[in-house]
């Protein structure tokens, strides 16, 4: 039986920390899908349409990953698209504590064996967060080495143009 893989997140916008988890991610599976997740809670700068073309361009070089989205329960989109396994990186100890709440709700939820594994975030993407990276960013300061060429000239092109279009 092939194995399938999520990794799902805000992704808003996808930076090489991200990128890391995913290429690694993508060698242990058949497949990965990287899915953006439409999360009412947060006050996304990109638009769910942006965030997964952005994603696609970061991932069109590793042929076994495809990009998607989703809104609602995480858990609900694993029992309907039959993943094996749910992929998250874990960046720093302060991220262990929501991880394991989220990891042991979403397992009360899943109605096949899915399994909820940890990769650790490459030490020098360690500090990153999107967030971060849109500030340094919207304050004139380089991100380049922190996020892929293409979300760079993404976020630069809508900073110009005053966040407009959000969701
Ligand atoms: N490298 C760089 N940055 C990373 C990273 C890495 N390896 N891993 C995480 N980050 C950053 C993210 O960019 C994000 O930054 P931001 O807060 O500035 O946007 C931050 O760390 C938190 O990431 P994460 O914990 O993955 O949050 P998220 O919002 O991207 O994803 C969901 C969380 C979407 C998986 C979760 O909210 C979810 O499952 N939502 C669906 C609804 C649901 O099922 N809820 C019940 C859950 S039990």
């Amino acid at each position: 039986m092939k194995r399938k893989a999520l990794y799902a997140g805000s992704f808003d916008p996808i930076t090489n920390g991200h990128l890391n988890i995913i290429e690694r991610a993508a060698k242990m599976y058949d497949s990965l899908t990287v899915a953006v997740v439409v999360n009412p809670n947060k006050n996304c700068f990109f638009t769910v349409d942006e965030r997964v073309d952005i994603a696609k361009k970061a991932t069109e070089n590793i042929s076994n990953v495809e990009v998607d989205s989703f809104s609602g329960l995480l858990a609900n989109y694993v029992n309907e698209n039959g993943f094996s396994v749910v992929v998250r990186g874990l960046r720093a100890t302060t991220d262990f504590e929501n991880e394991i709440q989220m990891a042991q709700m979403n397992a009360s939820l899943y109605t096949n064996d899915t399994e909820t594994i940890f990769l650790m975030t490459d030490p020098q993407y360690s500090y990153i967060s999107s967030s971060m990276i849109k500030e340094v960013a919207s304050l004139g300061g380089r991100i380049d080495g922190f996020i892929p060429d293409y979300a760079n000239k993404k976020i630069h092109e809508k900073l110009k143009s005053g966040g407009k279009d959000n969701e």
